[in-house]
């Protein structure tokens, strides 16, 4: 009896620690989504390896694309209100984002299509049409940081 009340504590013990990890610091969420961007430009990087031909894995472009499209799916929730650059100083993110967050969901969404469009045309094994759509990811890259990511 003595040991599964014990048991029972440690359970709710061990629960409570679980509950307490949940809790999205601002600090935390901010690492976490730098992360999740930086395993996006990860994806993108090996894609460009690919298209400039340094290596031969055409093969692996559609898991990369897969890997971007699921990752820019969960971009717009990586930024919740009270973290940008404004109050914390290890951020990029500019105050505009929440100024109109469905611009900012737009520009996620465009990466969304670009990644899943990236999907459709690694199946080819084409390179140069592959190069072509890694134009377009670029584009939607390079326009959300236009706005949103603070220049270095
Ligand atoms: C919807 C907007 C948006 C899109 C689309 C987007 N990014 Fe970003 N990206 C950001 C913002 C905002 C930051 C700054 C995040 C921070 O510092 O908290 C960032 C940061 C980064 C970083 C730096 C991570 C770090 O350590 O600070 C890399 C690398 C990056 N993005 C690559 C990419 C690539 C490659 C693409 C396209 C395939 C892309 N991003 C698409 C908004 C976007």
């Amino acid at each position: 009896m003595k040991i599964s009340i014990l048991t029972v504590a440690t359970v709710l013990v061990l629960g409570l620690g679980a509950q307490a990890q949940a809790v999205d610091e601002p600090e935390n969420v901010i690492k976490y989504r730098q992360s999740v961007m930086k395993a996006i430009g990860g994806h993108t990087g090996a894609i460009v390896g690919v298209v400039k031909g340094e290596v031969s894995y055409v093969d692996h472009v559609a898991a990369h694309a897969r890997g971007i499209n699921e990752m820019s799916k969960l971009l717009a929730g990586l930024f919740p209100e009270g973290t940008s650059q404004f109050e914390f100083p290890n951020t990029r993110a500019l105050p505009e984002i929440w100024d109109d967050f469905s611009k900012f969901e737009a520009a996620a969404k465009a990466l969304e299509v670009e990644s899943a469009k990236m999907v459709e045309v690694a199946a080819s094994g084409d390179l140069g049409a592959i190069g072509g759509q890694l134009q377009n990811l670029g584009k939607a890259c390079g326009s959300c940081h236009k706005s949103f990511r603070q220049k270095k």
